[in-house]
């Protein structure tokens, strides 16, 4: 499974992106987790330690070429997997897009980087037991330039008020663009039943399924001040419950829905 997570600043794409690596990792699967945020932070929601933050290899500028249908990578997947990225804890592997970040006002883009991202995910494992995870940043950059067009599902994230809505909605416009398979919106940080139910209301209104449903939980800014995993605090989180719930269940869809297509093709 491929999957991109977007949605506005602060809605908690990092989080959910962290938190369902960790526990798919648990589960059995081979998680690659790529922060494609230009000012990342997704290694400290994986349960990687502040100190060994700095042992991210830089993904290096030159691992693509021409090739006949495109770019390619100059490097098999599995080379670039196990030289440019960090060993996560649950057999999660950690891949930075921009690493070390960006410091120097005016020093350039990083289509670049958006490119080799993208080219990426498209050689990355697809077996039922591999799981690639897009963290996005929140501009809509990496649907402008394409670099989610090889994942199969967008999550966007949204909170339960207009402008994220709003936001989570946009982009989900330009994720059918690229013509990404399924595109869905996970609410986040909901309070009550009215919050769910104007979540509800505003997806119906632009017919967007609602996927998953996350409840406010203050443990996730507690793990994040003590510079853990919410995964790792221990003692039960309703957050870091329902994103594993979520996560499970997309996986048996996307098995499902693959099972399906190979089906249909069996009987043409
Ligand atoms: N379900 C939740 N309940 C409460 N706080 C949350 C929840 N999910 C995320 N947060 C908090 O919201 C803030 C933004 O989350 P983050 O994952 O960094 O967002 P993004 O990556 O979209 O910018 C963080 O302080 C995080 O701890
Ligand atoms: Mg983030």
């Amino acid at each position: 499974m491929k999957l991109a997570i977007a949605g506005k600043g602060g809605s908690g794409k990092t989080s959910i992106s962290g938190t369902m690596a960790r526990v798919l990792g648990r589960n059995g699967h081979r998680v690659l987790a790529i922060d494609g945020d230009s000012n990342p932070n997704l290694a400290l929601t994986l349960g990687i330690p502040a100190e060994r933050i700095n042992d991210v290899p830089t993904l290096p500028r030159d691992l693509l070429r021409r090739g006949a249908n495109g770019p390619e990578l100059t490097k098999t997947f599995e080379e670039v997997r196990s030289s440019h990225s960090l060993e996560g804890p649950d057999n999660t592997t950690l891949l930075v897009m921009a690493h070390p970040a960006p410091e120097e006002a005016g020093t350039g883009c990083l289509c670049s980087m958006h490119a080799t991202v993208r080219t990426l995910i498209g050689a990355s494992g697809d077996e039922p037991q591999d799981v690639t995870i897009l963290d996005t940043e929140a501009s809509p950059e990496h649907l402008t330039r394409g670099t989610t067009l090889y994942t199969e599902l967008m999550l966007t994230v949204v909170e339960p008020y207009f402008k994220s809505l709003e936001t989570g909605r946009r982009m989900a416009g330009l994720a059918g663009d690229l013509g990404i398979e399924r595109i869905v919106l996970v609410a986040n940080k909901v309070r009550d039943e009215r919050e769910l139910e104007a979540v509800r209301e505003f997806a119906d209104k632009h017919e967007l399924e609602v996927a998953g449903v996350i409840p406010f939980d203050d443990r996730m800014r507690v793990a994040e001040q003590a510079g853990r995993a919410p995964l790792d605090l221990g003692d039960g989180s309703p957050a870091v419950d329902a994103i594993e719930e979520l996560a499970m269940r997309l996986v048996t869809e996307s098995k499902a829905s693959a099972n399906g297509a190979a089906g249909n093709g069996a009987a043409h």
